[in-house]
């Protein structure tokens, strides 16, 4: 990391549980965002905070690293800090994602660490959520499993696949199934649990 380029990368440990990365706000979502922040605020009460040298500057750059609560940090923490104008548009969706917009804000995609290198120096902060690598490796095959299973509505494997290029989500255009790993974890494994139950019938 260079400090160098002014970029501030603020490592956060956060353990938190979450919905699925497409389900769309409800009052689930509103009494789990309050949960979450009650009780972030109740333990920064009690965590002496040093003095704190990094600065935010005027365009933040979320990497959300798959499962590692960034749904809900995205969700319930920035998107009150930052109206939805604020955020830089195609975030979420590298191949057409436009950080060029003058006055965006708010930079959220799932790629890696290279996307900085697109960014304007010197007026960039960078934020990430790092969790343990094994609860990670769990809870990707959990939601690949997941995610997978939802196709067993469809008789047949064709079906299911068939279906998938016509599912988009209404709002932002990115679909989980076109984000890093699930869009190769869930074919996978949603070939696997077919064969399973062609088996069992
Ligand atoms: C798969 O399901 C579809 C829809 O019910 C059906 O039209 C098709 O014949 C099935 N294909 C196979 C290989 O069973």
């Amino acid at each position: 990391m260079a400090p160098a380029q002014n970029v501030v990368v603020l490592a956060m440990l956060l353990a938190v549980v979450f919905t699925s990365l497409n389900a769309s706000p409800t009052e689930d979502d509103f009494l789990h965002c309050q949960r979450t922040v009650k009780r972030w605020a109740t333990s920064s009460l009690e965590t002496k905070v040093k003095e704190d040298k990094h600065k935010l500057q005027d365009l933040l750059f979320f990497l959300h690293i798959p499962r590692t609560g960034g749904r809900t940090y995205f969700h319930c923490f920035l998107r009150r800090l930052y109206y939805s104008s604020l955020e830089c548009p195609r975030s979420y969706d590298k191949l057409r994602f436009d950080p060029s917009k003058p006055n965006c804000r708010l930079m959220v995609t799932h790629d890696d660490y290279s996307v900085v290198s697109k960014l304007p120096r010197g007026s960039t902060s960078v934020v990430t959520i790092l969790r343990n690598p094994l609860d990670r490796v769990f809870s990707t095959y959990e939601f690949s499993v997941e995610v997978a299973a939802r196709f067993l509505v469809h008789p047949n494997l064709t079906s299911a696949t068939q279906m998938t290029g016509r599912i988009r989500p209404k709002n932002k255009g990115v679909s989980t199934l076109d984000i890093w790993p699930w869009k190769y974890l869930v074919p996978w494994i949603r070939e696997d649990l077919f064969t399973r139950v062609c088996f069992l019938w």
